[in-house]
């Protein structure tokens, strides 16, 4: 079935905040790439091999709370739309669509991703799956377009996969300010966090022995390569993944392997890497109840409900505004 998209950004901006960040991080003292530029078709079909890797849990254990609660999230919402923000494949999506539509209140799904291909294919899918159901995709970035999103009532903003993870504590309370701001007496917002555990699982799961992880982090140069007309050697990088003990973070860093230059001619930069020096590419931040509810209480939300799976990696809140 096919559903036509709504399309809020607009290519050269993508290009031209491409071109910015990445000038920005490899010129700064500490060199850094945003990791939302991992996600190339490539960089999704990697981190598509990743959540089914034995050591990265998160994806599993979000997955058997919905299965286990997703009746009790459709029972409490009442929700008749479901905006699902990064929505990628929709995949345990289709757990919430579910419940919803068991419960008889689900009239509308909009899915949300800054990708078109994977909005495409996830909304034509959930079309087929589930007749009756309005699908309406945008395709956007959640840091500049969530007041956008068409505005049906009784909606449920979900944003699932510990994705917040990416964002550092300001971003945070800027996202949950933005996402205060278009919610409506009797909406609902469902996040997923991963939560903090004992270092050795963490390091495994971003640092996995078959080499996945490591293949993903790299390929952020191949998409300034690509993009920007680099020449980074991807084999003169490792990944590191290392965990911040005071943020509570872990950080994939690529270090070089010696010392070299790097052309980006997109930028008319020229990149100076000492030996064993390391690029930040990606934060992704474990969490505990008592700062994911102080996080939303700072921006007006009130966390009302809170599970877990039965080990504890992994949490599903709702909170409403309050
Ligand atoms: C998709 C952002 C949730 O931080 O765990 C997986 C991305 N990075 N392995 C995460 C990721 C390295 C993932 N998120």
């Amino acid at each position: 079935m096919n559903v036509p998209e709504v399309v809020l950004t607009d290519p050269g901006a993508l290009a031209e905040q491409l071109a910015a960040d990445v000038r920005a991080g490899l010129t700064a003292t500490r060199k850094t790439l945003p990791s939302k530029y991992l996600y190339d078709a490539h960089g999704s079909e990697l981190f598509d091999q990743i959540t089914r890797l034995p050591q990265y849990y998160p994806t599993r254990a979000e997955r058997a709370i919905l299965e286990a609660h997703a009746a009790d999230i459709a029972r409490v919402t009442g929700a008749r739309s479901l905006v699902e923000l990064g929505s990628g494949t929709s995949e345990k999506t289709r757990l919430l669509l579910g419940a919803l539509r068991d419960a008889g209140t689900l009239e509308s799904f909009i899915p949300f991703d800054v990708d078109p291909a994977v909005l495409k294919d996830a909304s034509s899918a959930v079309a087929g799956e589930f007749p009756g159901v309005l699908v309406e995709p945008v395709v956007g970035d959640f840091d500049r377009h969530l007041g956008e999103l068409p505005r049906h009532p009784g909606r449920l903003v979900a944003f699932l996969g510990s994705t917040i993870g990416n964002l550092d504590p300001a971003q945070r309370a800027g996202f949950f300010a933005d996402v205060r701001s278009i919610l409506r007496p009797g909406d609902a917002f469902l996040l997923g966090t991963d939560l903090v555990k004992p270092v050795e699982r963490l390091i495994a799961a971003y640092d996995d022995a078959q080499g996945v992880t490591a293949a993903f982090d790299k390929n952020v140069l191949a998409v300034v390569n690509r993009d920007l007309d680099g020449d980074f050697d991807l084999d003169a990088f490792e990944h590191r993944a290392v965990w911040d003990a005071e943020h509570e973070r872990i950080e994939m860093r690529l270090q070089s392997s010696r010392e070299q230059v790097v052309q980006v001619c997109g930028l008319g930069l020229e990149v100076h890497f000492a030996q064993h020096e390391e690029m930040r590419t990606e934060i992704s931040s474990k969490f505990r109840r008592a700062t994911v509810e102080a996080e939303l209480a700072a921006a007006g939300l009130l966390l009302t409900q809170w599970w877990t799976d039965p080990p504890g990696d992994f949490a599903l809140s709702l909170s409403v505004p309050g």
